[in-house]
């Protein structure tokens, strides 16, 4: 059976927002991507300790941040002060952490499809999957095209079916194992989103022929990605925005 999930969304997906172009979960990595012809980013949402959703890889706060510790130790009015901008250059000096509701709207405005991936600071996995996936839905109510949820908490997409039946979800894993189309099945997904080593041509066919869309991450070899697209990949996140350009292959 061929895919039949409706998937309104791009093959080339700009990762963690503007890739290694411009500080990781940032509104200026959208636009980095945006201004690279990308109409589609993958970013990670998590829950600050006042329940905002704010975009943000890591648990703690060192790597992209000036700020220390948790995370989700710290209130949105806490986080807001941070530099989200000067560890990537100078020029990014003073970028913000956004919220959830920043990028919905600067998404939308001028139209750029997301993928949010659920990234719960751990033991948070189910209120952060609820959350996310219930101010998803009101962020894109009304939209052409409403954001792909993914998460590789299975806990976190349980909480996001459950709050919110009607929007589109994957499950993300770094490796191929047997129960992953009973997962996608019981979980309602549309997509599997896999670490690209992990992937076949069989895999892929598989996986389509299973009903499930596949997306790959992450690829920075322009050669590696055609590869992957020749297998029937449904997208290629990456992080190189300014050397793979998106715009005669979308
Ligand atoms: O969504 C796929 C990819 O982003 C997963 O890895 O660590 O970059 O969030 P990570
Ligand atoms: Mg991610």
């Amino acid at each position: 059976m061929p895919v039949s999930k409706a998937w309104p969304y791009p093959r080339w997906v700009a990762h963690r927002g503007g890739g290694v172009a411009a500080p990781e979960n940032t509104l200026a990595g959208m636009r980095a991507a945006v201004s690279n012809g990308y109409r589609m980013a993958e970013f990670d949402a998590k829950l600050s300790r006042d329940g905002v959703a704010v975009l943000m890889h890591d648990a703690t706060l060192e790597r992209t941040t000036n700020g220390q510790g948790p995370a989700g130790d710290l209130t949105f009015a806490e986080l807001a002060r941070l530099d989200a901008g000067s560890w990537h250059s100078p020029a990014f000096t003073g970028e913000p952490v956004p919220t959830l509701e920043a990028v919905a709207r600067y998404a939308r405005a001028v139209g750029l499809a997301c993928n949010v991936e659920i990234k719960p600071t751990p033991g948070l996995e189910s209120v952060t999957g609820t959350q996310v996936a219930l101010q998803c839905a009101s962020l894109w109510e009304g939209c052409d095209v409403a954001p792909l949820l993914s998460s590789f908490s299975l806990e976190a997409l349980e909480a996001a079916r459950a709050a919110c039946p009607q929007l589109a979800l994957g499950i993300i894993t770094a490796k191929f194992e047997p129960g992953l189309v009973d997962a996608l099945k019981r979980l309602d997904c549309v997509s599997v989103h896999l670490l690209h080593k992990e992937l076949t041509r069989e895999r892929v066919a598989g996986l389509r022929d299973a009903g499930f869309r596949v997306a790959a991450w992450t690829i920075n070899d322009p050669a590696r990605a055609l590869e992957l697209i020749d297998w029937g990949v449904d997208a290629v996140i990456t992080d190189e925005i300014v050397r793979i350009d998106p715009r005669p292959r979308t």
